[in-house]
């Protein structure tokens, strides 16, 4: 049966090169801490035919779709429905050869998981959860934090400069009707910002969108914690790649990864001083790969 990918993975030439094997055939062990529809999975799988994978992802509903695409590698492939952090902090130290992290939610998301992810699904309850048994959701953020905690949720996570004056909208908004639908929603913020900014270079709910999805999934919060436990899970030489979205997880790779280099005894060392970027090409074909940064760690030891 064939599955329905959404999803292109980003910067698949790069992680490849970054995760190098002398002889393609030895056994070797890979976590793909967000298995999303399984892209960089299959083509790590493919390259290399010793190679077994754990794939870790949140949401029950993307991890179905990985496995039946992925089920052709038999039992080299298997997958977890767990939170990547949970999962590292429970593994065993000094185990693993390569270890990626391509952050951030799936094209799945927005296009068909029926969440309310995205603005331009303007029927779909404001929902958002990548578990969809944890307590919070976007309508509680939107409908019951208080204006002041909403706009910082929205600065903090969206960077939005209009964060208070979208806050105030939304509050005015539901103190008549909740706000039940990512169309509602959408409309309240293009309504609460100036005229110009209405019609600028991103949607004036783009932002907004990214910032409730962090703060109900406690995006954020998992990256420093993850690449911690990550480190202690590598064998030696073993590596990580992290693949970032934004400024604000980037921040949180690049300074993690600092904090190990600047140990009395550094744990890790940086195989690229600047982050590696899409081509040209790659952005023009898949545009969503634009705002990508690959930072790549190789543990110390022999
Ligand atoms: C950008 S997509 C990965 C796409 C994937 N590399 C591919 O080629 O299809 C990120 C995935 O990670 C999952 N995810 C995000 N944060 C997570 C976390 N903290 N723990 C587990 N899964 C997470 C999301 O549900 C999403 O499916």
């Amino acid at each position: 049966m064939s599955v329905n990918i959404l999803h292109c993975p980003v910067m698949k030439n790069e992680v490849l090169q970054s995760f190098p094997i002398t002889d393609c055939n030895a056994s070797c062990s890979m976590i793909d801490c967000t298995l999303g529809e399984g892209g960089h999975s299959e083509m790590m799988l493919s390259a290399y035919p010793g190679l077994r994978i754990v794939g870790l992802d949140r949401d029950a509903q993307i991890i179905k779709k990985a496995e039946e695409r992925l089920s052709v590698f038999g039992d080299r492939f298997q997958s977890v429905n767990t939170w990547f952090d949970d999962y590292l902090r429970d593994h065993e130290l000094g185990t693993v050869d390569f270890i990626l992290f391509d952050l951030g939610i799936s094209i799945f998301h927005y296009q068909e998981s029926q969440r309310g992810f995205s603005f331009q699904k303007k029927e779909e309850i404001l929902d958002m959860r990548l578990c969809v048994d944890s307590s919070l959701s976007a309508y509680e953020v939107v409908n019951e934090y208080s204006q002041d905690d909403l706009a910082d949720v929205i600065y903090n996570y969206g960077e939005e400069r209009y964060s208070r004056r979208i806050a105030k909208a939304i509050v005015d908004a539901r103190t008549k009707n909740p706000i039940r639908t990512s169309g509602e929603l959408e409309n309240v913020i293009f309504n609460s910002v100036p005229v110009n900014y209405r019609y600028g270079r991103i949607h004036p709910a783009t932002r907004t969108f990214q910032a409730i999805r962090i703060e109900v999934n406690k995006e954020l919060d998992r990256i420093e914690p993850a690449l911690d436990a990550a480190i202690g899970c590598l064998k030696p030489k073993g590596r990580i790649a992290v693949i970032t979205f934004h400024s604000l997880e980037d921040r949180i790779a690049k300074w993690t990864f600092k904090k190990h280099l600047a140990m009395d005894k550094p744990d890790i060392v940086l195989l690229n001083k600047k982050p590696l970027e899409p081509t040209r090409e790659e952005c023009e074909i898949n545009p969503p790969s634009r705002s990508a940064k690959l930072r790549v760690v190789e543990k110390l030891g022999t």
